[in-house]
């Protein structure tokens, strides 16, 4: 692990309050992702008070972090710095109501010192976040604070808009850090340093040369027991309106006036602003076989396990360019990817039957996997007699660079951000809301669902969607494999 350059973290130790503590997420990343955090000094020290529904105590929360880290901690755990982390644990039940919350925090506080700040962390279901955030107000807890709020933020327009409203009774906007782990993943951020700190692309980087754009995220996990929540909310709400949809604004928008948030946000959103409202006939909607047997789903649901689409953005540099996403549960491969699809030249003076074309156009291809790999496939000569073609590719990947140790996964950069007050990669109430608005003519008359098998690519009819054009996944070749000692 390569030393940490000072000003990476926040200045003053931390509070960090976490509601939903013994959920899936804090058990999956939020837990893992705070004790890499306080273990290799991004922070200079933190308590962190726990807060669920469960009636436990700090003792059977801590074991439950330890259980956590045991079963989703890539690194190497010392138990050393488990101890160390595990004294800084503390936890209140929800049911304790406002004053225990207050003490357990002002005790986590003044074991810090003065200096310390707050970090509210809201990893409920969305019935919990309004409840959760009059409470923090009740105790008292709100100023000089921040929050992290998960997703989802509404299910539509009114739905947003009443829920920030009711926010800001209680948190002022610029306390509020809407996350969106997408765009905390190193590749996403790659997508930002590739266009505009190099000069090779950027030029070509518009409807004069970019035939169409794939954002594809298939996934192979099922629900499991997210089904209650997932029948609620469904494919399009759960991924596009916020990752993908979030992943395209990076893709597309102007180069901001600086590496900050306001122009980040302001660029961000003009590519929303420009976006096309969604058209529920560029939509497939599909449902794998088995769903409506799951617990939790009705037996009729007419929930969306996967979605794919088409939609544009109506401005000077992408008028005319498909943006085809595409994402859903049971799928064939569990893959992120952004393709950029290259115009075919105008003229070939290739002899029919040389292979110019026959694998699709040129791709440049990103994968959102947390090391980012990044790939330009192109045509060139096979060798030996005559002139016959083949798709080649050039090829970058994180992982032989030696720099991979360094990565930080998508939720710890983004707590580290929030910790700072860095909004750069969170999303603003605005451009959720223009997101609900572009949704509402796929949401007021959604295509009706149409059943695909599990461990196929969806609906057969994503191909007619996309036609004449091809999805670039399955890859009809594999990445190339990892050098794993790197250099
Ligand atoms: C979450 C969605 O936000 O993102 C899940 O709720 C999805 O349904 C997950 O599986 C994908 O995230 P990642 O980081 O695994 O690509």
């Amino acid at each position: 692990m390569a030393k940490i350059p000072p000003g990476v973290g926040p200045r003053f130790p931390q509070v960090v309050v976490l509601f939903g503590a013994t959920g899936d997420l804090a058990r999956r990343k939020l837990l893992p992702g705070l004790f890499h955090l306080v273990s290799a000094g991004f922070i200079p020290d933190c308590r962190i008070v726990g807060v669920s529904l469960d009636a436990i105590d700090a003792e059977a929360f801590r074991a439950l972090a330890r259980a956590a880290l045991d079963e989703f901690f890539a690194r190497r755990l010392d138990e050393r710095k488990w101890a160390d982390f595990a004294a800084r644990l503390d936890y209140v039940p929800l049911a304790a109501g406002a004053a225990p919350l207050r003490a357990a925090v002002d005790r986590a506080a003044e074991a810090l010192g003065t200096e310390g700040r707050r970090l509210h962390y809201l990893s409920v279901p969305p019935s919990g976040a309004l409840p959760a955030v009059r409470l923090l107000g009740e105790a008292g807890l709100v100023e000089g604070s921040r929050i992290v709020m998960e997703k989802p933020f509404g299910t539509d327009l009114a739905s947003a808009q009443v829920l920030n409203a009711q926010l800001h009774q209680v948190f002022a906007e610029d306390q509020i850090f809407r996350i969106d782990h997408f765009l905390g993943k190193e590749p996403a951020q790659n997508i930002l340093a590739f266009r505009f700190a190099n000069g090779l692309f950027e030029p070509i980087w518009n409807r004069n040369f970019i035939d169409h754009v794939q954002i594809d995220v298939p996934e192979t996990l099922g629900l499991g027991r997210r089904s209650g929540f997932y029948e609620q909310t469904g494919a399009y709400r759960d991924m596009v309106v916020t990752h993908l949809f979030q992943i395209l604004a990076f893709v597309a928008m102007e180069p901001p006036t600086a590496l900050e948030p306001g122009p980040i946000s302001e660029e961000k959103n003009k590519v929303f602003r420009s976006m096309l409202p969604v058209n529920p006939a560029d939509v497939v909607r599909g449902q794998y076989v088995g769903y409506r047997d799951e617990d939790g789903v009705d037996p009729q649901s007419e929930t969306e396990t996967f979605i794919a689409l088409k939609c544009f953005i109506d401005n000077w540099r992408w008028a005319g360019v498909p943006f085809f996403l595409r994402t859903g549960k049971r799928l064939a491969e569990g893959q992120r990817i952004i393709s950029i699809a290259f115009r075919e030249p105008p003229k070939s003076m290739f002899p029919p039957g040389s292979g110019v074309g026959a694998q699709g156009p040129d791709h440049l291809t990103f994968d959102l996997a947390d090391a980012s790999k990044m790939s330009l496939s192109f045509y060139g000569k096979r060798p030996g007699p005559g002139m016959r073609l083949d798709k080649l590719s050039l090829q970058f990947a994180m992982h032989d660079t030696g720099m991979v140790g360094d990565v930080l996964e998508a939720y710890e950069r983004l707590i580290l951000d929030a910790m700072r007050g860095d909004r750069t990669l969170f999303t603003s109430a605005t451009g959720i809301e223009r997101l609900w608005e572009v949704s509402t003519p796929l949401l007021d008359h959604p295509p009706p669902v149409r059943l695909y098998e599990p461990g196929s690519w969806g609906p057969k009819s994503i191909h007619q969607l996309i036609a004449p054009h091809a999805w670039r996944l399955p890859f009809e070749r594999a990445w190339r494999s990892p050098n794993p000692t790197g250099g």
